[in-house]
């Protein structure tokens, strides 16, 4: 791609995400700082890696990951999931006795990046846990990640990444937990819920949604089908406060549940 067309792609990432007043407040921001203080970088590797040897650490932003899709221009970025957030949200919504066996569920991470949060689902006795993502360089990294996962016998249940848009996955039977960390913008969040409606009018009751850094929860909120059953802000811990680059500790979780309509 010549830097032109690279330029040009990156414009209209913006501008899809951010607006013409948002991409102008940007490029302004841009501008060098001053008030910097030297020494006060964060390390660049997360704990979680050198732990695992997996590579999951990084933040991408949505205009430089290109994959030739449409919905290119509406992917926000990569980075991962803070490991404490997850594992405290996913405890919470395996306590909650209202759903069925966690065993039935199928575990799904619509833009699951480098794959760190479906590599901690495994950890859970789902049916199987998989993670989608658009873009062919992250699944890739996901994929070699897996297999140092499951090589160290930390999976308890069946795993996959499939390279993919997230509007065109076909969810398999049966219940599913549905896990976003803000992944799209609104627009493929809208044909998502489009999707989810068609795929579960059947299964009332069997999908669940837990939405990280809800910025089109909204959607959610405003579909009948969809009830939500918690919005909350959820703790981190010292070692990924120490490390995180983008978290805050006013960043939203939602939970939702399809009741059908
Ligand atoms: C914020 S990262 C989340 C990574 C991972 N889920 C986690 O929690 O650690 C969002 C990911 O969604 C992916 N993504 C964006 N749009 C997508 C789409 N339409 N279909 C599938 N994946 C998408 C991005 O490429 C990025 O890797």
């Amino acid at each position: 791609m010549t830097r032109l067309n690279a330029a040009w792609s990156k414009l209209r990432w913006s501008l899809a995400q951010r607006g013409l007043r948002g991409t102008m407040r940007t490029a302004l921001g841009r501008l060098p700082r001053q008030d910097t203080t030297p020494g006060e970088e964060k390390p660049l590797l997360h704990p979680f890696d050198q732990r695992y040897g997996v590579d999951t650490s990084g933040l991408i932003g949505g205009g430089d990951l290109r994959s030739g899709h449409k919905n290119d221009v509406f992917n926000t970025a990569y980075y991962g999931m803070a490991p404490s957030r997850f594992r405290r949200v996913m405890e919470d919504w395996v306590a909650d006795s209202g759903h069925a066996a966690i065993s039935q569920y199928n575990f799904v991470d619509l833009g699951c990046g480098k794959g760190r949060a479906v590599m901690m689902a495994s950890e859970f006795q789902f049916r199987q846990a998989i993670g989608v993502e658009l873009n062919p360089s992250l699944a890739k990294t996901a994929e070699a990640n897996l297999t140092v996962w499951t090589d160290a016998a930390r999976a308890v249940c069946p795993v996959q990444i499939l390279c993919q848009d997230a509007t065109e996955f076909s969810f398999p039977e049966g219940p599913c937990l549905l896990y976003l960390f803000n992944p799209f913008a609104a627009p493929v969040v809208k044909r998502l819920i489009e999707r989810l409606a068609s795929e579960f009018a059947d299964r009332p009751g069997l999908l669940d949604v837990i939405y990280f850094n809800p910025e089109a929860g909204e959607m959610f909120d405003a579909h009948a089908g969809f009830k939500l059953l918690w919005t909350g802000t959820v703790e981190m811990s010292e070692e990924d406060a120490a490390v995180d680059h983008v978290a805050s500790p006013e960043d939203l979780c939602s939970v939702y549940r399809w009741g059908g309509v």
